[in-house]
């Protein structure tokens, strides 16, 4: 019998490379590959990047640069670069490193056991195409091994929506949602598999629309039909566009038990002059709106977001209005950047804001921010949650999971395994976690 390849995948960016990794080390599994956590002994390598902003885009780069010693010291080890960078600069990427083998993008992942064959034979080989068959469709199986307790399972892909400072729409490509049939049945083979918490995933997932057995389903409907699986214990979703919190998706997080308080909701910025020139057809005062209705219906909702300091004519006055904006929320998590110039995006040739300007208003947002956060954790000290339990902690017999709200709760008792899904009383909030104990039944 022949030794197994071995592949390494090193994954930048958002959940769904993620996720995307994944489906590529099974791609690979079916042309001889297994995965290996260190890119000494592989076969072949596997950057999966994201084009996102600018730094993120450059560490490609340099990280190619660094494997350059690990080709000299085995000529036969095939580099290859996958996700949003190799969508957006694929030919540049062949032509500025020689050393790249192959580049397919995000789209194209389940063409890669045919692109192994080619560059096995000493060619170069690039996909970037949006095909139309469907990648999923390809990778339908997903490999039987047993798993962990979560995972994600994207269900839509793409953006429509165009803000004016991001490349999704570009990199990506136009929204598309999966069939939903094809995603219960990936649901159900996961839980199967041990997973008894499934984060569904999508660029702009609540404008989810895809194929039922009676027409398109709504990501809610999506949600209820995931609610009836036995032995899924939690459904989250992520990332959401403010227009796309339709009325039955709200309503869910009142109704449906086994969809979690928790919502990542970008709005970007809280200056309607800027949400304006951002194209975000939605302003600060109907984001708001917005939040209380759905508090409305799930007071204990722990908010996210997403806000962009420094966008093209971004005044101290516009900064402000994004710090009243938090202020009201009280977010119990936010991501937070600088604006970074992304080539062929509209906002890309506006008045840019100086870089110190951004670092300092980056500055003062975070450390709102920070506060925040610690403020929503600190308030969960007495409570009752209930943690999913995922890996052992640091101490002895310790375990660390989630709670419903996504604290990282940690627990010292040896009866806990991964996979446990138990009722806990928060005692302590530490600076990125919480300790707690297990409630008697
Ligand atoms: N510059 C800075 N941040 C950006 N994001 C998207 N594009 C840019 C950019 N050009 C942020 C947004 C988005 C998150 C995924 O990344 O906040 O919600
Ligand atoms: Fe990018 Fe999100 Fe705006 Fe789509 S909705 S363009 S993914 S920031």
């Amino acid at each position: 019998m022949t030794e197994p390849k071995k592949l390494y995948i090193k994954t930048y960016g958002c959940q769904m490379n993620v996720y995307d990794s994944e489906r590529m080390a099974e791609a690979m599994g079916g042309a001889g590959y297994v995965e290996t956590g260190s890119p000494d002994d592989a076969d072949m390598i596997l950057l999966n990047t994201c084009h996102i902003r600018e730094k993120a885009a450059e560490k490609v780069y340099s990280e190619l640069g660094r494997f350059r010693e690990f080709k000299e010291a085995k000529p036969d080890l095939k580099i290859g670069v996958a996700g949003c960078v190799a969508q957006a600069e694929g030919q540049e990427i062949m032509r500025r490193q020689p050393l790249v083998d192959l580049v397919v993008g995000p789209q194209s992942y389940h063409r890669l056991p045919q692109m192994e064959q080619q560059v096995r034979e000493g060619k170069k080989a690039l996909d970037t195409d949006f095909p139309l068959d469907d990648k999923f469709d390809t990778l339908r199986t997903r490999a039987k091994a047993k798993r962990g307790p979560t995972a994600f399972l994207t269900v839509q892909e793409g953006c429509d929506k165009f803000c004016a400072f991001c490349v999704v729409p570009y990199t990506r490509g136009a929204e598309v949602s999966r069939p939903a049939t094809r995603i219960l049945e990936e649901a159900r083979e996961l839980v199967d598999r041990g997973v008894r918490e499934i984060t569904l995933l999508g660029q702009n997932v609540n404008a989810y629309h895809g194929a039922g057995p009676e027409g398109d389903m709504t990501l809610a409907q999506l949600i209820w039909e995931l609610d009836k699986i036995d032995g899924l214990s939690r459904i989250r979703f992520t990332t959401s566009h403010p227009n796309d919190m339709a009325d039955d998706l709200i309503e869910a997080h009142g109704t449906c038990a086994k969809l979690m308080p928790y919502l990542h909701l970008p709005v970007q910025s809280g200056s309607d002059r800027i949400l304006k020139r951002m194209n975000r057809s939605h302003t600060a005062e109907s984001y708001l709106r917005l939040i209380e209705r759905i508090r409305a219906v799930r007071p204990d909702i722990v908010m996210s977001g997403d806000f962009i300091v420094g966008f093209p004519e971004e005044t101290e006055a516009d900064f402000q209005a994004t710090m009243d904006l938090i202020e009201e929320v009280k977010y119990g998590y936010a991501y937070s950047f600088k604006y970074s110039t992304r080539p062929g995006t509209p906002a890309a040739e506006r008045p840019q804001v100086d870089e110190d300007a951004k670092s300092d208003r980056l500055q003062r947002l975070q450390a709102l921010i920070t506060r925040q956060q610690r403020e929503v954790q600190d308030a969960m000290v007495g409570r009752k949650v209930s943690v999913l339990f995922e890996k052992p902690g640091r101490l002895d017999g310790q375990m660390v999971g989630k709670s419903e709200y996504l604290h990282a709760v940690h627990v010292v008792d040896s009866s806990l395994k991964a996979g446990d899904l138990v009722a806990v009383e928060v005692v302590e909030s530490a600076s990125n976690s919480l300790a707690g104990r297990i409630l008697p039944d």
